[in-house]
């Protein structure tokens, strides 16, 4: 292993887990690996025997009929929701279903909900300065000062998220999509090493769906990413590789075109 570094200690549950402290153990190629997932909610199979998994920098979509699963599957690696069997493992060495969601979010894993959650009353500047991944032993404010390594990584993402022109504005006067890249821009701002987007485009206009993709195209390679949307024009412009999920499991993998191509996923989902 590399320069990685792991704690162990006791989390509530009572059980020992081993929380990453220092970079992923991502030997293998591999950020997350997702295996024969199972999950009921009152008798009802949610995800049923799901496998899954996303390489380091891979920008995937996922995409399927309503109550496919891709939600609850995004709940699973989250901690939110606790499969019933299976394992998720975050890089070759992080069992997920051991952690919190807080763990989780801690160990690198940032999602996007559909619903942004800004500081409408502080400007774009101070959300992602409120956001910015900090020493949890020095308790940061909007007082602190902050170094130049720190003004310069926000900058950086203000130009990402083409808010770059917007820093001092209030963030609650946004439009939708800028709010929504806001968002993601918050989530940046923790240095996450996967990020997970649920219907990151609904709501946007065409304009704001054309550079989302743009922003999703640049980040891939840097981040690992897995973006579910039913926007198939949006997908089109993202997509390399594609799963397709149907009754909780992967109905089909691969290539936008084979996917798109595919009878069993024309029947259940894009031909409808
Ligand atoms: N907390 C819950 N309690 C009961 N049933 C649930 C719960 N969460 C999800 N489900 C059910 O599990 C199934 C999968 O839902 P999920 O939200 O994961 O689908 P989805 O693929 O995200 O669909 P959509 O495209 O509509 O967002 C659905 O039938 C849903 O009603
Ligand atoms: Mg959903």
């Amino acid at each position: 292993m590399s320069a990685s570094t792991t704690a162990t200690r006791e989390n509530e549950g009572g059980r020992f887990s081993h929380v990453a402290t220092g970079d992923l153990d991502v030997s293998h190629g591999v950020v997350l690996y997702l295996e024969d997932i199972s999950v009921s909610f009152d008798g009802f199979r949610a995800l049923n025997k799901l496998s899954l998994s996303i390489d380091i920098g891979e920008l995937r979509c996922v995409i399927g009929p309503n109550g496919a699963g891709k939600t609850t599957m995004m709940d699973v690696i989250t901690g939110k929701t606790r499969p019933d069997t299976g394992s998720v493992f975050f890089g070759q060495t992080i069992d997920l279903t051991r952690l919190s969601e807080a763990e989780i979010a801690h160990a690198g894993i940032g999602r996007k909900f559909q619903k942004p959650t800004i500081f409408e009353q502080h400007s774009v500047f101070e959300n992602l300065e409120l956001s910015m991944k900090a020493d949890k032993r020095v308790r940061t404010t909007l007082l602190s000062k902050l170094s130049s390594a720190q003004k310069d990584s926000i900058a950086e993402t203000l130009k990402l998220i083409r808010l770059g022109d917007s820093a001092d504005q209030i963030a609650g006067f946004l439009s939708h999509g800028q709010k929504q890249w806001l968002e993601i821009g918050m989530l940046l701002m923790q240095e996450p090493k996967l990020l997970l987007l649920d219907e990151p485009v609904a709501g946007m206009s065409d304009e704001e769906t054309e550079r989302t993709a743009e922003l999703f195209v640049s980040l891939a390679g840097k981040h690992s990413l897995v973006v579910v949307e039913h926007d198939m024009a949006f997908i089109e412009k993202i997509a390399r590789k594609v799963t397709v999920l149907h009754e909780g499991s992967v109905l089909a993998e691969g290539p936008m075109e084979q996917v798109q191509n595919d009878p069993k996923v024309i029947e259940v989902y894009l031909g409808r």
